[in-house]
């Protein structure tokens, strides 16, 4: 019984390696694939001697482009790689091309597909990640819910109960294991931060960043939110790239830097007042670790996170996120309380479930 995992950016590989590992303790046989659709070593390479993650079996080396020409390329070379493997179950985790690609080659050859972080929706088709998750559930054979909205919206679509599985969420995982190692890292002396005085940023979705409007709005903002608190924002390279053609300067109380390694991430986020960012999963690590979590858009598909958690979500209007942003810094704060199965177990759920199956 042989089964293929897929990993290619890098929300991917905090879900996936506590998944492998559990089903590495099941005598179960894993074949590794990245995509490469995240490739710059601080992107991707830093994550897998971090997590522990094994080396790519195969490296497809897919690279940026265009959605179509993206996708198109993990299809022609995944679909290589099935017909020789033929493995008896492909892994595909969370949101992102790599995801919807792989999956949707092992459904045409008949290979079923196991989709980590199932059912999650912001209902809102402008969104890329929204029409893969709606595709890889669509096609999937075993459905891995993290919270209970995930299940609900699954039982809405049709999907029979029996193939959903409500384990929690793997992504927690990485955080419960790694989290001792961040805390004595302490990177805030590194940068000159007094104490948890300073708000992480980190933005990336392309409504946020990618036209010259939106980022200008969003580089005034941040001005204005570094006259009250130092601000550290690891710049990811699209956010880079926009930023860098912006005609309003950043403030001196900003500090940039490169997209960081994981354990510092995690270190700096736990220790933070406050985190802004247009991300998925640190809605749910920002809920976990009980920091409060400013999510500038206007839907998101992790609800629990709002509902239970600290996130606060407030749309993309800066008076709107000011307002709330002020309300942290001067302590009006959110209490949250950690989502069931949110246990640092969810892999070992996942590889039983798995192991049932094959
Ligand atoms: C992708 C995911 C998004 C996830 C994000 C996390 C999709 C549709 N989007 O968005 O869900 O939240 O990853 O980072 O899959 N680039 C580099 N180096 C890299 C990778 C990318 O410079 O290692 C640059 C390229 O110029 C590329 C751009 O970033 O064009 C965007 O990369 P891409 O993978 O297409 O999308 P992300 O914005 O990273």
């Amino acid at each position: 019984m042989s089964i293929i995992s897929v990993v290619g950016a890098r929300p991917n590989f905090m879900k996936m390696a506590p998944v492998i590992s559990a089903i590495k303790d099941y005598g179960l046989s894993n074949y590794l694939v990245h995509t490469g659709q995240h490739y710059d070593d601080n992107m991707s390479k830093v994550f897998f001697t971090e997590l522990g993650l094994p080396e790519p079996d195969n490296f497809l080396g897919v690279g940026s482009g265009s959605h179509a020409s993206q996708t198109a390329k993990m299809l022609i070379e995944f679909e290589t790689i099935c017909l020789k493997r033929k493995p008896s179950l492909v892994i595909v985790a969370g949101d992102v091309n790599s995801t919807m690609a792989c999956a949707l080659v092992a459904v045409k050859l008949n290979i079923p597909v196991a989709h980590v972080e199932a059912g999650l929706r912001s209902f809102d088709n402008t969104m890329p990640e929204e029409i893969n998750r709606i595709l890889t559930d669509r096609i999937s054979d075993l459905l891995f819910t993290t919270e209970d909205s995930g299940t609900k919206n699954l039982l809405n679509e049709g999907v029979p109960k029996e193939k959903i599985h409500f384990v929690g969420n793997c992504m927690i995982d990485s955080v419960s294991k790694f989290i001792p190692l961040a805390k004595e890292m302490a990177p805030w002396s590194k940068y000159d931060l007094n104490g948890n005085d300073y708000c992480l940023i980190t933005l990336h979705r392309p409504s946020n960043v990618d036209s010259q409007q939106n980022i200008e709005k969003i580089t005034s903002m941040l001005n204005i939110m570094s006259e009250k608190i130092h601000i550290v924002f690891p710049i990811h390279p699209r956010t880079k790239k926009s930023i860098n053609n912006c005609t309003i300067a950043l403030s001196d109380n900003i500090r940039l830097l490169d997209p960081l390694p994981y354990v510092e991430f995690l270190s700096l986020m736990s220790n933070a007042k406050l985190v802004v960012t247009d991300s998925g999963g640190i809605q749910e690590e920002t809920t976990y670790l009980g920091v409060q979590c400013i999510t500038v858009r206007e839907n998101t598909e992790r609800p629990i996170t709002v509902e239970l958690g600290t996130n606060h979500l407030t749309g993309t209007v800066a008076n709107n996120i000011l307002r709330v942003f002020n309300d942290i810094v001067e302590g009006r704060c959110k209490r949250g309380e950690i989502p069931s199965k949110w246990d640092g177990n969810s892999g070992k759920r996942i590889a039983n479930v798995i192991n049932d199956f094959l």
